[in-house]
């Protein structure tokens, strides 16, 4: 049997649109325990279970984001959480016309022998994993790989051993009836060049689609989810948007197979401004792509309600409110209306 027909294709290739359609995107709200308990750090939040929970109830729970969000990324905890009027998290979405997923991979680790680089673990068991997260809602996944760009990195071991992994996650999913979010992170962290950062990525997405086809992924019932092409944090020239949107959309062209669609970015350290502006200045410089161009952030929509919310109920509707303008002003960019006026309107 031809494998395209031993899977619903058509079941994923529905969802893989649904998720990027007009005027909507992906809220990443899957940090693991590490990750969320840093970022509540730094705003005073203690990191416990209740307060993960409320913080995302108050978040799922923002009247009108169905306007704005097709899907949002689950954390394995999450999945299982409850609102306070007993609802289980993913049927809030539900409720709010949002498509649950989850996030699959088991996070990082070193890549051993090669300092300075990172691996993404969470292959072994992922088949009946997978199979218990569509039993609990979820239709769509994420894996996440980290690329480093430094001294002499990333290397060849990184870059292969990364891509491969992603394109078996990919392979898991679609046998699960699952749509595979495949993001391949090249790191803003450093000094490097926007030109650095340009053939970096480039290499990642080229490596990653041939592995991608070697495992015969259906490149139409899939998403990828790249950095844009920026240069690194500290680097003494900082890319403006209209420079960050060409070398992105350029790039992505000569990497990114047309039959894949919908490219979902990740924030990766942006403010929020910055990648409202940046995803805009793409929509507006180029209208007729092969792939829907969206986001898919997790800082760059919640750094704000985050800390607002501070850990404290009193403060939820006023957070709902700065969240609701950010799931707005990143809808506003996936169709290239969006303009650095509206930061300023009032959200309803
Ligand atoms: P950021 O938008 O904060 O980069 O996060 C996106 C994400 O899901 C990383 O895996």
């Amino acid at each position: 049997m031809d494998v395209q027909e031993s899977i619903d294709t058509q079941r994923l290739e529905s969802t893989a649109k649904e998720l990027v359609v007009e005027g909507k995107g992906i809220l990443a709200a899957d940090e693991s325990f590490g990750t969320i308990g840093k970022r509540f750090e730094a705003v005073g939040i203690e990191a416990n279970e209740e307060n993960r929970r409320a913080y995302r109830e108050m978040l799922f729970t923002t009247s009108e984001i169905g306007e704005y969000l097709s899907g949002v990324i689950l954390f394995d905890e999450t999945i299982r959480q409850k609102a306070s009027d007993g609802r289980l998290l993913p049927q809030v979405l539900e409720d709010q016309g949002i498509v649950p997923g989850i996030k699959v991979d088991r996070s990082t680790v070193d890549l051993p022998l090669s300092p300075g680089e990172k691996y993404t673990q969470g292959l072994d068991g992922l088949g009946d994993r997978l199979e218990e997260y569509r039993e609990m809602g979820a239709r769509f996944t994420k894996w996440r790989a980290v690329i480093t760009i430094g001294d002499g990195i990333p290397t060849r071991a990184c870059v292969e051993s990364n891509a491969r992994a992603l394109a078996l996650y990919a392979a898991f999913c679609q046998n699960a009836g699952l749509v595979p979010i495949v993001e391949p992170e090249v790191l803003i962290d450093g000094d490097h060049s926007i030109e650095r950062c340009d053939e970096v990525t480039e290499w990642t997405l080229r490596t990653t689609f041939d592995a991608l086809r070697e495992h015969k992924v259906h490149l139409k019932g899939m998403l990828l989810k790249p950095n844009m092409v920026i240069s690194g944090k500290e680097a003494p020239h900082q890319s403006g948007f209209e420079e960050v949107a060409r070398y992105t959309v350029e790039n992505l062209l000569r990497s990114v197979p047309a039959a894949v669609p919908g490219i979902v970015f990740l924030s990766g350290g942006q403010t929020d401004v910055q990648a409202s502006a940046n995803l805009n200045a793409m929509n507006q410089l180029y209208t007729d792509l092969p792939w829907e161009l969206s986001f898919s952030y997790a800082r760059a929509l919640q750094e704000g309600p985050m800390k607002t919310w501070g850990g404290d109920a009193a403060n939820a509707e006023e957070a709902q409110r700065i969240f609701r303008h950010r799931a707005r002003m990143n809808s506003a960019a996936r169709s290239g209306s969006y303009s650095e006026d509206m930061e300023n309107e009032q959200a309803a």
